[in-house]
């Protein structure tokens, strides 16, 4: 229908409509919801822009219905931003803003179908000379039609491609967005980007995660201050080594690539995040100086889809121009290869407060050597090989910052003498998994050249949060954790562990304690006031410990024990209190399940993995508690039936008399039995 005859005589109708409708009663306003001059409509299940809000409106949410034509939004011209995520709209008629182009500011075209009709939609998008954002996710555009749809929209400074088939960018992509700002081009299938952002001088943040690209060299955008170039295929990042600018990149999220290198960084620039974890990196030192291998190569070359070929040389094996790390904050190498660090990497970064290495395949670790920065905050070398740390005294005491520091997953028997009682800040250990033992209270640390076989953390007032898992622990000595202020203990998986008594020192403090697979048998916790979660899966108990009962427990982990029934008074107490309770891998009775009810109705429980919580019948047959009918309790088989006869005539005191009666009207039998069967034993 053509637009501009309609929108007059829409206009002559709209007051006459307005008086008709009394302002009292606002039957078409049902679906949205007005806010000052915001009409929020979203999920309303509209096929068309409603007509009847007030004409001045600037705000205009429309999200989740089913528009598929714009016709009827030129009532309302002072609209600044207009939402329309998730509709059918497959294109904009070329006039559609014709009347309000002037002040619309921001413009949501998210989860439409405007493949379909971007021509078309392109000349309305160039009649707004105003707009500084638009988001065009998830349209199906290639890059064709994307190119065609951003022509002349040279006020835009926000963008969002995201979650498109754009394939290759290349210098006619974008050139007309010289505002542009921000950049959003995650989930398409880009696999290559060649001189895209040349006329986008103002660019700051870019975003181009899961995509397919192989690499990214030359990168010379000294005006980027966010690059996220996450979960694509990218074995080389290399920067432009001979430029004399500082560049303002100060994120680059490089994870979830195939790097084998440390990326080639800017000489000069201000980078103060750099995500690399899940990549392959390792570092290559001990190859620059072995005559043997001067003949590997040091250049790489790169084409692309025109054959232009590019020559990079990035002096590989050259571990000194890695670029500019000086204001380096976080450095994460998860996941990665690292064998060592190069000589001198970390005296690079003063201001590193948070490296993250865990999953490499360091051995060794010289703290003094590596010369760490006083400012660092989280240390954590988790699951590498290491086997000890060294450092001296002096070394230590510029750790005062450092405050999570974990070292779990290792095979570390020495650690520097007195190292945590150094640390003033330190409030987390992970030590779990590896072969450490306590230091026992007469001889407090067993020390040779500054390396102890033992740990103690005499005096560590910071303290809160220890982690000893798995660490072949089996007598904790009593004053092991006398003084500290632990609020978080764990201690599972040192099967046969005797902590009973060193644990007591905790019981004003602790609000966790893990002693799951510890073979604990009868502890006793009413002196744990504070206690919110604990974990004592995996230790054949048979029965809830009683002493839970008074606890304020939040979070209880009981499973893959032998629990056959939780008895109704305990479930009762328990249930108000907990918010998460972990119950699977018990043998519980089919026939006792009155507290998986009491759960089950309780709502701010959560029961995880409820569906797989198991129970036995009188026949060992596992069924699920859930689906469990209790009737069940009984087989209607006659042959059963006696067998159940057969059990409960010893403790029947109804005599002989009533089960002959009985088993001649099975139906009084059943319920009889199932009654008596049911009722909970308390323990
Ligand atoms: C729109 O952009 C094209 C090329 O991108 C240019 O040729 C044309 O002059 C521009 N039109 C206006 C109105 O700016
Ligand atoms: C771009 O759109 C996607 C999907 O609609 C959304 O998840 C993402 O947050 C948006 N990006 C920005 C920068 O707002
Ligand atoms: C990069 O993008 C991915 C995917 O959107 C996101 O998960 C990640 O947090 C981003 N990285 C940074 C540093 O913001
Ligand atoms: C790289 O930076 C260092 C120090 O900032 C400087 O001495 C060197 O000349 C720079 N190299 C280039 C090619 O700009
Ligand atoms: C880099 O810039 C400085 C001053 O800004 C200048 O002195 C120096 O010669 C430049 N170096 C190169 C390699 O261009
Ligand atoms: C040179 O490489 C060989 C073979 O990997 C190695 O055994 C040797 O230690 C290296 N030499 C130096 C000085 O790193
Ligand atoms: C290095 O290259 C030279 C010439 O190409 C060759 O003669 C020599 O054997 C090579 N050395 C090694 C260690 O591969
Ligand atoms: C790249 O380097 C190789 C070897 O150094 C050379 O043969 C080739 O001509 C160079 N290509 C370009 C485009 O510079
Ligand atoms: C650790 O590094 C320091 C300083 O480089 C050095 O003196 C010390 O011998 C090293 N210790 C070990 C065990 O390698
Ligand atoms: C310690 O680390 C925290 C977190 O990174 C930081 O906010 C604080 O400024 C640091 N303090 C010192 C003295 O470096
Ligand atoms: C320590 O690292 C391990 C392995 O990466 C991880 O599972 C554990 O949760 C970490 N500990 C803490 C306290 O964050
Ligand atoms: C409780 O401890 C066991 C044994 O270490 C562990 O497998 C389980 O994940 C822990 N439960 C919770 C909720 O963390």
């Amino acid at each position: 229908m053509p637009v501009h005859r309609l929108t007059p005589l829409l206009l002559c109708l709209l007051p006459m409509w307005r008086i008709l409708t009394p302002v009292s009663s606002h039957p078409q306003h049902s679906r949205c919801q007005l806010i000052q001059r915001t009409a929020l409509c979203n999920n309303g299940k509209l096929s068309f822009v409603p007509t009847e809000l007030p004409d001045n409106i600037e705000e205009l949410q429309l999200n989740y219905n089913h528009i598929h034509t714009l016709h009827s939004i030129l009532l309302y011209p002072s609209i600044k931003t207009l939402s329309l995520a998730c509709n059918s709209l497959e294109k904009l008629e070329s006039n559609t803003f014709q009347y309000f182009s002037k002040f619309l500011d921001s413009l949501n075209l998210a989860n439409n179908n405007l493949h379909i009709g971007y021509q078309e939609s392109s000349q309305a998008l160039k009649t707004l000379p105003r707009i500084r954002a638009l988001d065009l996710s998830e349209n199906k555009l290639d890059d064709e039609m994307a190119a065609t749809l951003l022509q002349n929209l040279t006020s835009l400074e926000y963008l969002n491609l995201s979650g498109n088939l754009l394939q290759r960018l290349d210098e006619t992509s974008f050139r007309d967005l010289h505002k542009l700002k921000e950049l959003d081009l995650q989930r398409n299938i880009m696999f290559e980007i060649d001189g895209a952002f040349d006329s986008n001088p103002k660019l700051q943040r870019l975003n181009l995660a899961f995509n397919y690209l192989p690499c990214l060299i030359d990168f010379h955008m000294t005006q980027l201050v966010v690059l996220n170039a996450s979960h694509n295929f990218i074995e080389w990042f290399i920067s432009t080594q001979d430029l004399n600018d500082t560049f303002q990149l100060e994120t680059l999220d490089l994870s979830d690539n195939k790097l084998l290198f440390f990326p080639f960084l800017p000489n000069q620039s201000h980078l103060r995040n750099l995500y690399l974890s899940h990549n392959s990196i390792r570092f290559y030192e001990h190859l620059t100086d072995n005559t043997t291998f001067l003949n590997l190569t040091t250049t790489v070359e790169f084409y692309n889809l025109k054959t232009y070929m590019s020559n990079v040389t990035a002096k590989l094996w050259d571990e000194s121009l890695h670029g500019d790390i000086s204001s380096l904050e976080i450095l994460d190498l998860r996941g990665n290869q690292v064998e060592y660090f190069p000589r001198g990497f970390i005296h690079k970064m003063p201001a590193l407060s948070r490296l993250r290495m865990c999953t490499n395949c360091l051995e060794t670790l010289n703290l003094t050597s590596e010369q760490f920065s006083g400012s660092l905050y989280e240390l954590d070398f988790s699951n590498n090989r290491l086997n000890q740390i060294v450092a001296d005294e002096n070394t230590l005491t510029t750790f005062d910052n450092l405050t999570y520091l974990n070292l779990s997953l290792n095979d570390l028997e020495w650690l520097p003498s007195g190292l945590f009682s150094s640390l003033p800040s330190l409030r987390s250990v992970d030590l779990s998994y590896n072969n450490i033992d306590i230091c026992p209270p007469d001889k407090a640390e067993t020390s040779t050249n500054n390396i102890s076989l033992c740990v103690d953390w005499k005096n560590v007032i910071s303290l809160r949060q220890l982690y000893l898992k798995g660490c072949n622990l089996e007598r904790i000595p009593s004053s092991a954790f006398a003084g500290l202020p632990l609020t978080h203990l764990e201690l599972s998986d040192n099967p046969g562990l005797i902590a009973q008594e060193s644990i007591q020192s905790l019981s004003r403090t602790l609000q966790h304690l893990g002693l799951g697979n510890t073979h604990i048998q009868d502890f006793d916790f009413s002196h744990f006031q504070s206690l919110k979660s604990l974990n004592i899966s995996r230790n054949s108990l048979d029965h809830l410990p009683p002493s839970l009962l008074n606890l304020h427990l939040k979070v209880l982990d009981v499973r893959d024990n032998r629990l056959s029934n939780i008895p109704s008074g305990h479930a009762k107490t328990l249930a108000p209190k907990l918010h998460t309770v972990f119950l699977t891998g018990n043998p519980f009775n089919c026939c006792q399940t009155e507290w998986f009810r009491t759960f089950e109705t309780t709502k701010t429980i959560n029961m995880v993995g409820q569906s797989d919580i198991e129970c036995k019948d009188l026949f060992q047959t596992t069924h699920r508690v859930e689906h469990f009918q209790s009737f069940l309790c009984l087989e209607e088989s006659a042959e059963s039936v006696f067998w159940y006869i057969l059990l409960i005539v010893p403790f029947s005191f109804l005599g002989i008399s009533v089960i002959v009666l009985l088993t001649f009207k099975p139906k009084i039998l059943k319920k009889s039995i199932k009654k008596k069967y049911l009722k909970p034993t308390s323990y």
